[in-house]
């Protein structure tokens, strides 16, 4: 299967997929990176890997459809199965979950339901949570609101800062987001995850 990853930043996750590809652990082709940010890290990484990447911003179009009908003819172009989104900062719309339906993930740096949205490790420090942690989910119109795959998490201690924090949650997101992947892509599901992370 060929996917493309969609990100918007520093694209610590989107290297974690591709150094997975790259050691033959996860079983895709990387197709394309799609970045709405043309300063990004992300793309940086995309050219050092030699992988494409679809650069936009979204002031140039005059909607979201368009936008999302131009990276569409990218996807196509580039034969996409599957998209992975990896801090990437928009809601995805209509035209690109007509053309992807179950077939969008995101991840997720808190324990969704809770702490959705921009800068979940800092709600979850402002909220003094006990808990946080990892989710990984199917992508729908809401902001982080589609079927949960799966969430890993992580205690809080009581002198937790948000470096610290957000470096456990990385370590996390990037074990998590490859596992999963391979298990999507080759068996189309998680259902045997406990079983798989067992052994
Ligand atoms: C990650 O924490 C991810 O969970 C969230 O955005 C962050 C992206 O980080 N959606 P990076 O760009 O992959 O380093």
């Amino acid at each position: 299967k060929k996917i493309a990853v969609f990100a918007s930043g520093n694209g610590s996750n989107f290297q974690a997929v591709v150094d997975v590809v790259k050691s033959g652990e996860l079983e895709t082709e990387i197709s394309l990176l799609v970045c709405d940010k043309p300063g990004a890290y992300a793309v940086d990484r995309a050219n050092a890997a030699k992988i494409p990447s679809f650069i936009f911003q979204a002031k140039d179009y005059t909607s979201k459809e368009a936008y999302e009908q131009a990276i569409l003819t990218e996807l196509k172009r580039y034969d996409v199965d599957f998209i992975v989104l990896a801090g990437y900062m928009r809601l995805i719309g209509s035209t690109l979950l007509g053309a992807y339906q179950g077939r969008i993930v995101n991840i997720h740096p808190s324990l969704l339901p809770a702490f959705p949205g921009k800068d979940a490790i800092g709600q979850a420090l402002a909220a003094k949570a006990m808990w946080s942690g990892v989710t990984i989910h199917y992508v729908d119109e809401g902001m982080d609101t589609g079927p949960i795959i799966i969430q890993e998490r992580v205690r809080l201690e009581e002198n937790e800062t948000r470096d610290s924090l957000q470096k456990k949650i990385q370590q996390i997101e990037h074990k998590l987001y490859p596992e999963i992947l391979q298990m999507l892509l080759t068996q189309g599901d998680v259902i045997n995850v406990t079983k798989a992370r067992a052994n």
